[in-house]
């Protein structure tokens, strides 16, 4: 049962996520699919939030998800390899309010994107980042401090 929810999932997800054309559309969808995600929310096309643990996936408010990101919750294999047995983790990733994440970003397993955290397009995700700062690359590294008083300004 647990194997064809998350086919369905997957599916879904793969085709849904690449043809929906609204963002409060794409959110549905990954409600349905088991994300949590807050209100407000842009979410671009073809975001993958991983499809056997996506419930492992909390997104906050006013949170921005660019193009073609990747968002993964587990690193494991049904393969019953050597590495599937070193390797065999699940967990949470946490997207936090006012977060943005550019396009063709890789979120790895348990990332926490601090609020109002910016992360550049293209960037590998895989320790946390600190709320209010701009991070970019692969791996993602910190660029520098964003204002709080510009971005507060700018909400208002
Ligand atoms: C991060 C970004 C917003 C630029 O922010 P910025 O404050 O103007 O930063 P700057 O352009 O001054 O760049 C600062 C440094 O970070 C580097 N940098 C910026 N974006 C980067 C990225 N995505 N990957 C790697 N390095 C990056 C710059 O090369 C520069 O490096 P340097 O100091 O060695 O010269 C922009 O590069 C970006 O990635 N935008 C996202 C685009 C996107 O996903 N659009 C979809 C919209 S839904």
């Amino acid at each position: 049962m647990k194997l064809i929810i998350a086919a369905l999932r997957r599916y879904l997800m793969s085709t849904g996520m690449f043809l929906i054309p609204f963002s409060f559309m794409r959110i549905w969808l990954l409600r349905i699919c088991g994300v949590k995600i807050g209100k407000g929310c842009y979410i671009g096309f073809n975001v993958i939030c991983d499809t056997n643990f996506s419930e492992l996936i909390v997104i906050g408010n006013q949170v921005t998800i660019s193009h073609n990101t990747l968002i993964l919750a587990h690193t494991a294999t049904p393969a019953r390899s050597y590495l599937g047995g070193i390797y065999n983790e699940f967990k949470k990733v946490n997207i936090s309010d006012g977060a943005w994440i550019g396009a063709k970003c890789i979120i790895l397993p348990g990332v926490s994107i601090g609020e109002n955290s910016m992360v550049g397009a293209g960037s590998v995700v895989s320790k946390a980042t600190s709320p209010y700062s701009l991070y970019a690359g692969n791996p993602c590294r910190k660029i520098k401090d964003l204002c709080r008083q510009t971005l507060t300004k700018q909400l208002l």
